[in-house]
């Protein structure tokens, strides 16, 4: 077997978050027409980088139907204007969508097969409300394969609650305001500027430009997410405050082998090194990303002690505590979402696997002594993953 090759990161953006409602900022715009246009801001500040070169383009989303139905990444590429010859896919893995999509395209890269990948998520969670196109499976319940709490995310994140006791209320709505202090802070200090590009929809105003996240609630404060009730369930410790969003977004990396770098003439941010999926059980999810970072680390000889930097996606601030005591962190630890994550800047489930990567990216540039880092999220239906990268 030939060696394996470097697949390298070498730009991403993504397009600001915005609240899955009828006034959000992406009420009034196509999904696809989102992920065309985070390809052609890729394309456009690359300029270096042919079109005809790319090898493939991946797209990720939940919901594959209506505007997010015919094969993503193959329409979104046509739509893109990209050249005939270049051929596209979609993957789904829920919210580890774009993850996947990542993974798939560094593999390609590194057999050998391809130079350059673009790949991405899309997830317009208002047109595509989470499990309204689906028909889940009578024997999932019916045989018992899953505990009915399993289909609402919600609910997986009130059974971590009850499994450790040590998890409260209290702590999942400090990491909660944690994650939106540090978000309000990286977006004072311009740290999504790099990758954050502007979109211009239209809206019941008519045209506007949109450059800014729309779920970050940078006011708030433990006593008001205190007495935030929770949707599900009686006396219940998950709510809006201390759980991801419903957010529509999307986002597109560009993964390339070193002389395809070299010939676009691309500095590469990061490397992948490796990754890992596990399953845990649907009715926990949560906890996927544990199994999934313990699998990584131990096949590559490293411990958590060896990794400088941890992008983890917060669907739930309980799930985030679990991992953290797992590894023995501090719940404030600046090793772990120094920038925020999803709880203020929402989750739009497959594209987010894509923002975590842009966010380590970034973080490897302003943290010049951080060799190792981590993005890693659970997925519904009980499963974790987890990509390891490392500094060029
Ligand atoms: C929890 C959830 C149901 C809430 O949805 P929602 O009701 O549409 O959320 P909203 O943004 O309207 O917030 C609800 C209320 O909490 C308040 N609120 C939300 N975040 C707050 C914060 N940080 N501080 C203070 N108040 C807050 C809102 O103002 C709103 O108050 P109102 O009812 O008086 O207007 C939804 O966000 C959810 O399902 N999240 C999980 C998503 C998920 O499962 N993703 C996949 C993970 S695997």
């Amino acid at each position: 077997m030939s060696e394996i090759a470097d697949a390298l990161y070498l730009d991403g953006v993504r397009l600001p978050i915005g609240r899955a409602r009828e006034d959000g900022l992406f009420a009034g715009t196509r999904a696809d027409d989102m992920g065309v246009h985070t390809v052609r801001a890729l394309l456009e500040r690359n300029p270096g980088l042919d079109a005809s070169a790319i090898d493939d383009v991946v797209f990720a989303a939940t919901a594959q139907v209506g505007d997010q139905g015919l094969t993503l990444g193959r329409s979104i590429g046509v739509l893109a204007g990209l050249p005939q010859s270049v051929p596209g896919y979609a993957v789904d893995r829920m919210c580890a969508g774009a993850l996947t999509a990542l993974v798939n395209g560094a593999n390609a890269i590194r057999v050998g097969a391809q130079n350059a990948v673009l790949a991405g998520g899309v997830e317009h969670m208002g047109r595509h409300p989470m499990a309204a196109e689906v028909d889940p499976n009578p024997r999932f319940l019916a045989e018992g394969l899953v505990d009915p709490s399993a289909l609402v995310m919600g609910s997986t994140a009130e059974n971590i609650h009850d499994d450790h006791p040590a998890l409260t209320r209290e702590r999942a709505d400090r990491y909660a305001a944690l994650s939106q202090a540090r978000t309000a802070q990286a977006q004072s200090e311009g740290f999504f500027d790099g990758h954050v590009v502007r979109m211009t929809v239209w809206s019941d105003e008519g045209w506007r430009v949109v450059e800014r996240d729309e779920h970050p609630r940078p006011e708030s404060n433990a006593e008001e997410l205190a007495g935030l009730r929770s949707p599900f369930r009686a006396g219940g410790r998950v709510t809006a405050g201390n759980a991801a969003g419903l957010n529509d977004g999307a986002a597109c990396v560009l993964l390339g082998s070193t002389a395809l770098a070299e010939r676009a003439g691309v500095a590469p941010k990061m490397r992948f090194r490796d990754f890992a999926f596990a399953g845990v059980a649907p009715e926990t999810m949560g906890y996927g990303p544990i199994p999934a970072c313990d699998a990584l680390l131990e096949r590559n000889g490293l411990s958590i002690d060896d990794v400088d930097l941890i992008e983890l996606n917060e669907a739930f601030a309980v799930q985030c505590l679990a991992f953290l005591d797992h590894f023995g962190l501090p719940e404030d630890t600046e090793k772990v979402n120094p920038y925020g994550g999803a709880i203020a800047l929402g989750h739009p489930l497959a594209m987010s696997g894509a923002r975590l990567a842009m966010q380590l990216a970034e973080g490897f540039a302003r943290k010049p002594n951080a060799a190792l880092g981590l993005t890693a999220m659970c997925v519904g239906l009980g499963m974790g993953a987890a990509v390891l990268w490392e500094r060029v």
